[in-house]
């Protein structure tokens, strides 16, 4: 079955020809066609083009969608989540308000200890609905694909728990969805001054078991102060490399970690984070196959600085953008607010922000060969946005939903409406 969507004001976000991602100055340019035509043929992007190109007829039966003033983009690629989760935070929210310190949040009921805490005292499948809640939730917001983080189990059986309820979610949402596995999120408290066991443990015994049952695409760790040590993450790397596990890494959140250098060595897919940046920093990012993904729902909840994030690009790099969504540092999975931080506190430009939400998001997920861009034969993952008068106005309104419909593999996943004819 195909579908036909005209009359479109703008088609955002087009490809010729695929790119892996855009990086330095060519992230400020978004190809464009104004008033254009796209055919989907099921799941898969088919043709598109100006409306005076438009075919006159268009083989088999056909459902037309008419989106005159309305524009389409890829869906968003949110390559950093960590969304399975039991609960939610807000009393070490209000306790931040109020001015405490970390130490003495963590007494009072915060931090990824406590997360981890609840997640081993709720079911799997009542961890499986609170986190499919949050799948439709984004979807709503116009995310088309997510990376979902473990992190919160800390221990084998509670991180194998994490990953299946990520599995169940794979096979049964619309979503496109990878999955990581974050055992070196936080020590465990049994490990309070033994970190090396607990690299040991996860190095032998829990990545083996991960691996072997095809549970994760990617292995992070959280490579910062007061967190793991570099030694400790290249330790970890080197064990999931062995298994196929490609690294993707928290890195130079909380200092000049190293976390950024150690994730290049092991050619991370993408390092994140990255408050702490530097000229080493750069020099080691650049001509690297990793993606450096920055993560303002995090930064702008807790008050950080900002990721030098024009100097990045001044220096050619590319630049994914995340949201983060957690619990502790980020209860919001809404890219397009992300969009919006990213042009107002990072001066990133919209076509930039736009980019990296796409197609750099969609490298940083491990996917941009099917997904992040409008290009004929990938997936049919698309915004249909409400009415809008400009590209700009996206990070501009920024509150504002500007999905009306989206399509995900070619069908209406979330939305308000469809307009036919
Ligand atoms: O990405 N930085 C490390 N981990 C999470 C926070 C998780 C939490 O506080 O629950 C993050 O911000
Ligand atoms: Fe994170």
């Amino acid at each position: 079955m195909r579908t036909l969507i005209h009359s479109i004001k703008k088609l955002i976000q087009v490809e010729e020809r695929p790119r892996q991602w855009v990086a330095g100055r060519d992230m400020a340019s978004l190809n464009c066609i104004d008033n254009a035509y796209i055919v989907l043929n099921d799941s898969i992007i088919e043709d598109f083009g100006p409306m005076g190109q438009m075919p006159a007829a268009i083989e088999g039966p056909v459902e037309r969608i008419d989106a005159s003033g309305r524009m389409v983009m890829p869906a968003f690629c949110d390559s950093h989540t960590h969304l399975v989760y039991a609960g939610s935070r807000e009393v070490e929210y209000i306790d931040k308000i109020r001015g405490l310190s970390y130490e003495e949040i963590a007494k009072r009921g915060g931090g990824i200890l406590n997360s981890a805490k609840l997640l081993a005292q709720t079911s799997e499948d009542e961890l499986y609905e609170q986190a499919l809640a949050r799948t439709y939730e984004i979807m709503g917001r116009g995310t088309g694909a997510v990376e979902i983080k473990s992190g919160y189990g800390l221990d084998l059986e509670n991180e194998l728990k994490m990953l299946r309820v990520i599995r169940r979610l794979q096979q049964t949402s619309p979503l496109t969805i990878k999955a990581t596995f974050l055992p070196a999120h936080a020590l465990p408290a049994e490990f309070k001054g033994r970190q090396t066991d607990y690299v040991d443990l996860i190095i032998n015994e829990m990545i083996p078991v991960v691996a072997a049952e095809g549970l994760a695409d990617y292995l992070d760790v959280f490579c910062d102060r007061g967190f793991f040590t570099v030694e400790d993450t290249e330790r970890m790397l080197m064990a999931g490399m062995k298994h196929g596990l490609r690294p993707k890494i928290h890195a130079n959140e909380l200092d000049f970690s190293g976390g950024v250098q150690v994730g290049v060595k092991y050619n991370a897919l993408s390092v994140d984070h990255l408050e702490f940046i530097g000229p080493d920093e750069i020099s080691a990012l650049s001509g690297s196959e990793t993606m450096p993904t920055v993560l303002p729902g995090a930064a702008f909840f807790l008050g950080m600085r900002e990721t030098p994030v024009r100097q990045m690009i001044e220096a050619g790099l590319p630049i994914a953008l995340a949201s983060d969504y957690n619990p502790g540092s980020s209860p919001s999975g809404d890219m397009r607010f992300v969009i919006s931080l990213a042009c107002i506190k990072y001066r990133m430009l919209p076509e930039e922000a736009i980019n990296a939400t796409t197609i750099n998001s969609a490298y940083a997920m491990g996917i941009s060969d099917t997904h992040g861009s409008i290009c004929r034969g990938k997936v049919a993952n698309l915004i249909i946005t409400k009415p809008l008068p400009s590209v700009e106005f996206i990070p501009y309104a920024y509150t504002s939903n500007i999905v009306d419909t989206l399509l995900l593999n070619g069908r209406a996943a979330a939305g308000e409406r469809l307009i036919r004819n």
